[in-house]
C-alpha cells in the first residue's frame, strides 16, 4: 500500500508523462508539416516511449493498491521557429522531467517507501538517456549549421529510430 501523498505524486507523474507524449506528438506534426519524415519518426518513437513511462507508473500505482485518477492533459505548443528550436525545447523538457523524477525519489526516501524508491530507479536511469539523446541531436544540428545536405542526412538518420518496448510493461527493464 502506498501513502496518499505518494499516490497523489505518482498520479501527477502519470499526467506529466502523458503530457510529454502529447508534446512530442505535437512536435511530430510540426515536422510532418515541413516534410521532415525522419524527424517526425524520431518524435513518434518518443511518443511511444512516453506512453510506456505513463503506463509503467499506472500499473505500479495499481499494484500497490493505489487509485489512479486521470486529470486533463494541458495543450502543448504547436509552433516552433526552427527544427533546432524543437530539439532545444525537447532537451529542456527532459531536464524538467528529470527534476520531477528526482522529486519523487526524494519523497519516497522521506517516507521510507523502499518499493517506490526501487521502482523509480528505472526512471532515474531512463532520464539520463532521455536527456542525452535530445542533447546529442541539438549538438549535431549546431555543428552542421547551414551545411548543404546536413538536414537531409540528419533526417535520414532520425528516420532509422525504432521503438523497442520494454520486455514486460510495469516491471523493470
Ligand atoms: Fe518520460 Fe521523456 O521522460
Amino acid at each position: 500500500m502506498i501513502s496518499k501523498s505518494m499516490e497523489k505524486a505518482l498520479n501527477e507523474q502519470i499526467n506529466a508523462e502523458m503530457y510529454s507524449a502529447y508534446l512530442y506528438l505535437s512536435m511530430e506534426s510540426y515536422f510532418r508539416s515541413l516534410d521532415l519524415s525522419g524527424f517526425a519518426n524520431w518524435m513518434r518513437v518518443q511518443v511511444q516511449e512516453e506512453m510506456v513511462h505513463a503506463m509503467k507508473i499506472y500499473d505500479f500505482v495499481d499494484a500497490r493498491g493505489g487509485r489512479i485518477i486521470l486529470k486533463s492533459i494541458a495543450a502543448p505548443e504547436t509552433e516552433w521557429k526552427t527544427p533546432l528550436a524543437v530539439f532545444e525545447a525537447t532537451y529542456k523538457h527532459e531536464q524538467k522531467v528529470t527534476g520531477l523524477i528526482h522529486g519523487l525519489v526524494s519523497l519516497a526516501i522521506k517516507e521510507k517507501d523502499h518499493a517506490t524508491n526501487t521502482f523509480l530507479q528505472w526512471f532515474v536511469n531512463e532520464q539520463v538517456e532521455e536527456e542525452s539523446s535530445a542533447d546529442k541531436i541539438v549538438k549535431q544540428m549546431k555543428m552542421m549549421g547551414n551545411a548543404p545536405g546536413g538536414m537531409f542526412m540528419l533526417d535520414r538518420e532520425l528516420g532509422l529510430r525504432v521503438f523497442t518496448p520494454p520486455a514486460t510493461q510495469g516491471e523493470q527493464k
